[in-house]
């Protein structure tokens, strides 16, 4: 078993921390954030991922995994060091990299001799290199970098990180590289042990391919509409061939998350930065960016202006089975019903009433946050962002009663249109 330091406690850096410390391994986790570092130490976990309050709250209490504000405490013991720091898009749409900067400057003293960088963020080709040189500058001869892409997705992180459909490390020295897969104890899963450029291209490319392929089959669903295909159906039929195959094919309101727009951004502006012409890329942003204005379309086909009119936006997660926000395409909705003058109300499962608050100023727009009672009752029209199974399987006919219009559009082509029409809604899907 090995020592080692994960530095920040998000996503990445948590469900590492947590995965590593299980396995056996001794696991420091470093984040600025004081109180979470208190709060990681109590046991507890600020984020929904299923699975991982056990993990942290166990490897806890038998000592295996400890939070710490200190880097002085985690990073000379440890043998690897892992950055799990976030890496979001400025305003010149790279991956903007100071965190990561800020903490390799903070740990190049201090880490051990022989010890490995491993870059588990999200970073554009050339950074691991660019890191080890950092090192090099700061008189550290003895210490190496690499780059293991976390490639989970948010709401089954956990079980990604145990068994992922592969593992991919990039180094220079391929048996540091392989070093660092062993950590996970990990069988049957194909290992790619490769240089570090490579490493980090996959990743994004990665990021980028799905994006892609959402948006080429939301254009596609556009024109579904114009020709009277159901889009559900024309994806099914592709997906049935194998090149293909049917996962990532779901046309509706667009993709959101903290990964996949910042990747496709921080993609496409490394490119242009270096002579590149990214216009698939830029295609598949700009798809996405124009998802709303399908749904206002579907509404506005049957309501006229949705000037003063009343609008339950069911969803603020950017996807089920997560609390995240970020970058959600059911906010960028709603800031952009509420834009047209439409009064929103927005409800998730993931918002209480303790916190409805404070999330309604960080949406801002004016749009109420509140339970789906309340986002209902009175309502002109409903629109299903989030496909939440609580929203997929609601009961309809009492859900009309509540309404004072008829129009439900799917924002994500996954309710029953017949159970609407029965129920005596009218069904509004994009593109089917
Ligand atoms: C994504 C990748 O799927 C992970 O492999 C990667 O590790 C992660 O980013 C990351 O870089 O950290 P995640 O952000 O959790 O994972 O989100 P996804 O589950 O991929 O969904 C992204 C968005 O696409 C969601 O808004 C979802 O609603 C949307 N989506 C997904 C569609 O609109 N249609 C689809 O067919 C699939």
């Amino acid at each position: 078993m090995s020592r080692l330091a994960v530095i920040g406690a998000g996503y990445v850096g948590l469900v590492n921390a947590a995965c590593l410390a299980e396995i056996g391994h001794d696991v420091a986790l470093v984040d600025v954030d004081r109180s979470k570092v208190e709060r990681l130490r109590g046991g507890s976990v600020d984020i929904l991922e299923p699975g991982l309050e056990e993990l942290v709250r166990a490897n806890v209490s038998n000592g295996r995994l400890l939070a710490t504000a200190d880097y002085e405490e985690a990073i000379p013991a440890a043998e690897y060091v892992m950055t799990a720091v976030s890496t979001p898009v400025g305003e010149d749409g790279l991956h903007d990299l100071r965190a990561l900067w800020g903490a390799v400057d903070s740990l190049a003293p201090l880490m051990s001799s022989g010890a490995t960088l491993v870059l588990l963020s999200t970073v554009p080709p050339g950074t691991t290199d660019a890191a080890e040189a950092r090192l090099r500058a700061a008189g550290r001869e003895d210490v190496f970098a690499a780059v293991q892409p976390e490639f989970f997705q948010e709401g089954r992180a956990v079980q990604d990180a145990w068994s992922p459909p592969r593992v991919i490390v990039g180094c220079r020295d391929r048996a540091r590289g392989a070093a660092i897969a062993q950590l996970w104890r990990r069988e049957d899963v194909p290992l790619l042990l490769t240089d570090p450029a490579n490493a980090e291209l996959a990743k994004l490319a990665s990021n980028a391919y799905l994006a892609a392929r959402i948006s080429f089959i939301n254009e596609v669903a556009d024109h579904a509409a114009r020709v009277g295909a159901d889009i559900t159906e024309v994806a099914h039929a592709m997906g049935l061939d194998p090149r293909i195959g049917s996962r990532y094919l779901s046309a509706g309101l667009g993709f959101g998350g903290s990964c996949l727009p910042k990747d496709v951004q921080g993609l496409s502006s490394q490119m242009r930065a270096m002579g590149g012409e990214p216009r698939m890329l830029d295609a598949a942003f700009a798809v996405n960016q124009a998802r709303p204005e399908a749904v206002i379309r579907g509404l506005g086909e049957h309501l006229g202006s949705l000037e003063g009119k009343t609008v339950a936006v069911l969803g603020i997660a950017f996807k089920p089975g997560t609390s995240d926000r970020r970058e959600s395409a059911a906010i960028t909705l709603a800031r952009r019903l509420a834009s047209t003058g439409a009064r929103v109300r927005a409800t998730d499962p993931t918002v209480g009433p303790d916190e409805a608050g404070a999330v309604a100023a960080e949406i801002g727009g004016g749009i109420e946050v509140t339970d789906l009672t309340a986002a209902t009752e009175g309502a002109d029209a409903v629109v299903l962002a989030t496909e939440w199974p609580e929203f997929v399987d609601l009961d309809w006919p009492r859900l009309a009663q509540r309404l004072a219009g008829q129009v439900v559009v799917d924002a994500r082509n996954v309710l029953d249109r017949e159970a609407l029409h029965n129920a005596g809604l009218t069904y509004v899907g994009l593109g089917r």
